[in-house]
């Protein structure tokens, strides 16, 4: 199924395709967003680290009837205290020391357009009260003014903590969680869309093959069943970040199993490759041994032992000569299986 983006007049091509996503719940989530984006509702993107919270904000920005204004983003996990009002806020000339300027905040730089708070859940208590408030007419002063600003700004906030249990442990405010949740939209880890991943790796050595103008190499078939089976905890920043890597470093034409890097096969759980076996060999393995089972209840009758296991007494003599199953030898009871299931 391929997600259809909507035409509309300020549809934006560049960053909406630039996003994959290759699997039914991400074309849910684009549906969502494809609906939502152009009404000025608050939205949470919830998902741990690297599932793209950042670039679908980006996303929901340009399909906004907001997209020609700006798209600011502020960190709450590295801001506190009068730090963060200063981001929000600004401040004017003199409001503290070193204020040697007046300087617009983060809520004048996003006026018409849309405002980003990245780790919502790390805004310190009483930052959060600021931030109510301000959601409540959008009206502020800058640190150190008296001036009323007012302001027009769509809020998209996302976070990797689960904002309920926030509450419960009274880090994170109720009243600011339904502000901020009107419309909530899941990203699912990466691990839980593998099938997007071959997709995704196509897309970034592509996007590197411009960044760094050198020849994009292939990737061989074990480098992809790698990829397949890695669950990737730091989900599409990780793969982007080692595509990247292995473009840089590797100057062939092809990637191979060899080409990775050491530290992440350390990471690889090699023993669950290595339990992966072909489906040919495990289901002659249990064929075998349900026959053999069969032969040795009916007491080495073949046809009632056909007839068990529902197959015409032709296949039966066909698979006993395929799998190498007899009867043991003298003074044994029972049959084995040269091939030793
Ligand atoms: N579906 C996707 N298609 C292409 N690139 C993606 C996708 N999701 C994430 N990325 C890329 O992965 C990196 C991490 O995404 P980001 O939006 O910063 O994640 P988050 O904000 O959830 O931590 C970025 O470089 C982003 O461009
Ligand atoms: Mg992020």
């Amino acid at each position: 199924m391929k997600f259809k983006y909507p035409k509309k007049q300020y549809y934006q091509k560049s960053i909406t395709l630039e996003f994959i996503l290759e699997c039914d719940s991400m074309i849910s989530v684009m549906e969502i967003i494809s609906q939502v984006a152009r009404y000025d509702v608050n939205i949470l993107l919830l998902g741990e680290s690297g599932t793209g919270k950042e670039m679908l904000a980006k996303i929901i920005h340009m399909l906004s009837p907001r997209a020609a204004n700006p798209f600011v983003p502020i960190n709450c996990g590295v801001l506190s205290g009068l730090m963060f009002e200063d981001k929000l806020f600004g401040h004017e000339k003199g409001a503290f020391t070193g204020a040697i300027d007046r300087k617009e905040g983060s809520l004048e730089l996003a006026d018409k357009g849309t405002l980003f708070l990245d780790e919502v859940s790390e805004l310190p208590l009483q930052n959060q009260v600021d931030f109510l408030r301000v959601l409540e007419d959008f009206r502020f002063t800058r640190i150190g003014g008296n001036e009323t600003i007012e302001v027009d700004i769509r809020i998209i906030s996302a976070t990797n903590k689960d904002l309920k249990e926030e509450i419960r442990r009274e880090r994170f405010r109720e009243d600011l969680f339904y502000r901020l949740q009107v419309v909530p939209v899941y990203l699912p880890p990466l691990r839980e869309r593998k099938k997007a991943i071959p997709k995704m790796v196509e897309h970034f050595l592509e996007q590197f093959e411009l960044t760094y103008k050198k020849t994009k190499p292939a990737v061989t078939q074990e480098v992809t069943d790698i990829f397949l089976q890695y669950e990737w905890p730091g989900n599409v920043r990780e793969l982007k970040n080692l595509v990247e890597r292995i473009f840089i470093l590797n100057e062939g034409d092809c990637i191979r199993y060899r080409n990775l890097p050491p530290d992440f096969l350390d990471n690889l759980n090699v023993s669950s490759l290595q339990d992966i076996r072909e489906l040919a060999e495990v289901r002659k393995e249990a064929e075998g041994k349900a026959i053999i089972r069969a032969l040795e209840h009916t007491g080495g009758d073949r046809d009632m032992a056909a007839e068990m296991l529902k197959i015409s007494p032709r296949t039966l003599r066909y698979k006993l000569r395929q799998y190498r199953i007899r009867p043991g030898g003298k003074g044994e009871t029972g049959f084995f299986s040269e091939n030793r299931f």
